[in-house]
């Protein structure tokens, strides 16, 4: 493994100080790629929208590109490299460990291309989301937005959920809609779905780090009701209204 910004990684002290600091609530975002969704999320604890820090940027890619954006803020990064390791429980064993020793009360997967053990997921139960780029459940896996065109749906977009065991498949919080233009091909329909990404990703991991938002189970809930349905980005954007599930 190898480590970033001066900052080794090893468990230390703070292993069970899981609540939050002075700076907030502590984010530790997985990354593989190009790491726009992180750079969204930099943002906007950067301007106050998130009440939260990212502590820690992890990629499984030593190129991954998402990195720049981790050195240019000056936040502590680690590669671990999931081809040094024998089987995915040995890799999921070592990301866990380099996570535990950030301490934080909430891990971001923002375009994080491996697939979890139950184990690994189950040891973050309700502390961790993903985002995915379509409607949730429609189009789970992958290369949803040639699906989603091959489908021929009129409005397609991103949700963020708590990750579960079933790939895809945990509760979903929030989501963002985007309308499908006749003329799209997947590379513009994917470049609308990514902008909304940008502002729902925050939004969303706001409302957890606020603490109006958490999993209980496989429900979502929201200032302490159940959500009989994910929130809407634009219902609940401004001025941060009730947590009432959209239609
Ligand atoms: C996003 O489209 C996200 O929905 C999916 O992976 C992509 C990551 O993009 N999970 P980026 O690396 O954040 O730019």
């Amino acid at each position: 493994m190898k480590s970033g910004h001066g900052a080794p990684v090893s468990p230390d002290s703070r292993r069970h100080a899981v609540s939050s600091d002075a700076g907030g609530k502590r984010l530790v975002v997985l990354i593989s790629g190009r790491g726009s969704n992180l750079n969204a999320l930099i943002g906007a604890c950067s301007d106050g929208r998130i009440p939260g820090r990212v502590v820690r940027v992890i990629s499984n890619r030593p190129q991954a590109r998402g990195l720049d954006f981790a050195r240019q803020s000056r936040i502590p990064y680690a590669v671990l490299d999931h081809r040094e390791y024998p089987d995915r429980e040995g890799f999921d064993q070592a990301l866990a460990a380099v996570i535990e020793a950030s301490a934080p009360d909430l891990i971001v997967l923002a375009g994080f291309m491996r697939v979890l053990s139950d184990a690994f997921v189950a040891r973050f139960a309700g502390r961790m989301v993903n985002i995915h780029p379509s409607l949730l459940p429609d189009f789970r896996g992958l290369d949803t937005h040639a699906r989603a065109l091959a489908a021929g749906v009129e409005v397609h977009g991103a949700s963020v959920h708590f990750v579960t065991a079933e790939l895809d498949g945990g509760p979903v919080l929030m989501q963002a809609r985007v309308p499908v233009h006749p003329d799209d091909d997947p590379e513009t329909l994917a470049a609308r779905v990514q902008t909304a990404e940008h502002r729902l990703y925050p939004t969303a991991v706001a409302l957890i780090c606020s603490g109006r938002v958490q999993a209980v189970g496989d429900k979502v809930y929201c200032d302490g009701r159940p959500l009989e349905r994910p929130l809407l980005l634009d219902d609940t954007l401004e001025g941060m209204t009730p947590c009432v599930g959209q239609d």
